[in-house]
């Protein structure tokens, strides 16, 4: 008669007329980890990130400025929701090939998008590997002006403006699903790259679509630079801009929770 004995109290003994087996009741197969800790995703997630980051921003005003207008008010609720996501995959997989992705919770449920400083996602590789190439064509003509006539020169100009030559951590987009919201996520997201831009003395830019975030990026250390604001809608859409100066502090080895992700998971090759 075999017995396998269980070291863990979660694990209960079943007894069969031959033998005893260990049945083991766990939790669940997500990992334990992915609920309080930071990690870097690569290419093999973009569409779970995609989807999340749709979810966070299905009412976020610049969402809608880029799938309204011309022909796009003609589109029905669904082809509208497949072209935000099918843009929110685009982008996660850009900075993923060029930036950096993080994410936490069981189900991608806080997401950001970064670029460090010397990173960037105009080249044309990047253009073409992320499939963003194809948002020229599935944009209407008018989300097409907005984008890559209004949108993406202003956020360019914008951040030279206001940066100059200096270096810094780029964070592009940041959403926390409805459902997961409250919980701490986007804090820890924004705090594990905030540890590794103090440890090495730089700064730290975004653009909030929502001036109700002002107050919530000020307690993590940003402070609102400007308001800048896209006009080819009935009315404009504003975009807030917020800088967050090195705290200088340095970053404490060994504690996991203080240990930035970056030098925690080696860079994906891709
Ligand atoms: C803004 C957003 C990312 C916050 O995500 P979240 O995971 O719910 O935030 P957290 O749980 O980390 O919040 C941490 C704290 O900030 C508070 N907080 C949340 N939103 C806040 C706000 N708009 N203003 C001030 N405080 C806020 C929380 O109550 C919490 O407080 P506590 O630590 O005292 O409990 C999320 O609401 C979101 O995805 N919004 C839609 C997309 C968006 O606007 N993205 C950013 C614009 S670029």
């Amino acid at each position: 008669m075999a017995h396998v004995i269980s070291k863990t109290p979660i694990n209960t003994i079943a007894t069969t007329t031959s033998s005893t087996a260990v049945v083991d009741h766990r939790r669940s197969l997500v990992p334990q980890a992915w609920e309080k800790s930071v990690r870097k995703i690569g290419l093999a997630e973009c569409e779970q990130a995609g989807v999340s980051l749709a979810h966070a921003f299905a009412a976020d005003a610049l969402s809608m400025y880029l799938l309204d207008g011309g022909e796009a008010d003609r589109y029905s609720d669904e082809t509208k929701w497949k072209l935000h996501v099918r843009i929110m995959t685009y982008l996660v997989s850009a900075h993923c090939y060029s930036g950096v992705v993080t994410t936490i919770g069981p189900d991608y449920d806080a997401v950001a998008l970064w670029m460090p400083p010397g990173m960037h996602m105009d080249d044309w590789w990047t253009i073409f590997r992320s499939g963003m190439w194809r948002l020229y064509y599935q944009l209407g003509s008018e989300g097409r002006k907005r984008y890559y006539e209004d949108v993406l020169p202003l956020l360019h100009e914008t951040m030279d403006e206001v940066m100059g030559d200096r270096e810094y951590y780029y964070l592009a987009y940041i959403g926390t699903k409805p459902s997961a919201r409250g919980k701490g996520y986007a804090k820890k997201l924004i705090m594990d790259m905030a540890a590794k831009a103090d440890a090495e003395d730089r700064a730290m830019y975004l653009e909030s679509s929502s001036s109700d975030n002002i107050g919530y990026y000020e307690r993590f250390g940003f402070q609102y630079r400007k308001e800048i604001s896209f006009k080819r809608g009935p009315v404009p859409v504003p975009l807030f801009i917020m800088v967050r100066e090195p705290a200088g502090k340095p970053v404490v080895k060994g504690a996991e929770e203080d240990v930035p992700i970056l030098d925690q998971i080696e860079t994906v090759k891709v």
